[in-house]
């Protein structure tokens, strides 16, 4: 069986590599990759962290780049590769456009997708904006469905999507047997320094396309004020490269001391920092499943979570995009004990890591 797996930002290369590395680790299965290029270096790091290297790269990223040059460079890019290698089944993971456009362009060519971690939905076509759309399109069109959990494969049931899916936890727990060690040691020298010991740390990323501009300043605005009144507290953000990003953070966020702005560090250094925070403020979808798993509260810069799981077992808040509000959560993280010993407890919803061995194994049936 030859499948090619096609990928492009960061978030799907960390959950796709230990996918790939289990394909090819199998004599049945010839595996081949193809990276969109959505992302660069943020792509580059994590194939490195895993050792994986691709067969293709379509290398589409420009800068400030729209959703519009994604589809149609991936489209136009795609096509030859697909032609050339005739695979049996294309594999898209999640949300992104690279997502979308490649199954779009599989089905072009009358090839099955398989798409791993299918069924996550919030009910919003613009939240998250265009995710919600490109998963939900992007599970439209496929034939085989790799759903993390079972509610996500109650989500595609409730669309009709009945046949050929499998239940197989998310890939990304799998990702914790290549990133996680005991007495870790940071590559990145900004982190290396950081005393863990004396001061509590406080992760923050924040990215999503819906919150660029008032959202992400009032995020910005509260983690200002945070910082300023808690000077036992260190705030360690690696932004964005998105210079849509990085505009507003470094406006605000630039001069106050206790707050560390750091480019994307790899996912190694990344998982053992959320290993030693003490708790974490995003607007990722990743961050929401990995930081339960290392007991760590988590408060969701959005309005809407597709990823209600954690958020049931307690460890997640959703707690929206206005600055007060961000604050306040935030501020009785950090004075009520009871209140954080509530949320920071170790939960996992998405599987047993072994979500790869699991796909696997569905794509072997096929041929049966
Ligand atoms: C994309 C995905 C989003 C995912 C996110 C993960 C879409 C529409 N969005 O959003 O679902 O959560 O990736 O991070 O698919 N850039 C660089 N170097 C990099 C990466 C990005 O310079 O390695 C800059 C470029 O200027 C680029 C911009 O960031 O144009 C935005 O990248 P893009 O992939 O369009 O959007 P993301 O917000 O990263
Ligand atoms: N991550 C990383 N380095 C960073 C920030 C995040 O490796 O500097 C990892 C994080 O651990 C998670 C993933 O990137 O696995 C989340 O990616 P992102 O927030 O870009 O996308 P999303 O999950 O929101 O789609």
């Amino acid at each position: 069986m030859k499948v090619i797996t096609v990928f492009g930002t960061r978030p799907e290369a960390i959950k796709m590599c230990p996918l790939v590395i289990k394909l090819r680790e199998n004599e049945n299965i010839q595996c081949v990759v193809c990276l969109t290029g959505q992302h660069k270096e943020m792509l580059y790091q994590v194939m490195e962290a895993f050792g994986v290297k691709e067969d293709y790269n379509l290398d589409i990223m420009k800068d400030r780049q729209t959703l519009t040059t994604i589809t149609t460079s991936i489209l136009e890019r795609i096509e030859p590769v697909l032609k050339a290698e005739k695979p049996d089944v294309v594999l898209v993971h999640g949300d992104t456009t690279t997502s979308y456009a490649a199954a779009l362009a599989a089905f072009y060519q009358q090839i099955p997708v398989g798409h791993v971690e299918a069924g996550l939905r919030t009910g919003d076509i613009y939240s998250p904006f265009p995710e919600e759309m490109n998963r939900l399109l992007t599970d439209r069109i496929s034939t085989y469905y790799y759903a993390p959990t079972k509610l996500n494969q109650k989500n595609l049931a409730k669309e009709g999507i009945i046949d050929n899916v499998y239940v197989t936890g998310n890939t990304v727990i799998d990702a914790f047997q290549y990133t996680v060690k005991d007495g870790y040691s940071f590559s990145n020298q900004i982190l290396k320094n950081v005393d863990f010991l004396s001061k509590r740390v406080i992760t923050v990323t924040a990215h999503r396309r819906e919150n660029l501009g008032h959202p992400l300043r009032n995020i910005c605005n509260a983690i200002k004020r945070l910082a300023e009144e808690k000077h036992d507290t260190l705030f360690i953000y690696p932004v964005h490269l998105n210079p849509a990003v990085r505009d507003t953070v470094f406006d605000v966020l630039d001069d106050v001391d206790n707050v560390l702005l750091i480019d994307p560090v790899d996912v190694l250094d990344m998982h053992n920092l959320l290993a030693r925070s003490y708790m974490i403020m995003t607007d990722s979808g990743g961050l929401q499943e990995e930081a339960p798993h290392f007991g760590k509260p988590v408060l969701v810069l959005r309005t809407e979570t597709e990823r209600p799981e954690a958020v049931e077992a307690g460890t997640v808040r959703v707690v929206g995009v206005e600055e007060e509000s961000i604050y306040k959560e935030a501020m009785t993280l950090l004075e009520d004990c009871e209140k954080y010993d509530e949320m920071a407890k170790a939960v996992n919803p998405y599987g047993d890591g072994h979500a790869s061995e699991q796909i696997v194994q569905a794509l072997l049936d096929i041929e049966r």
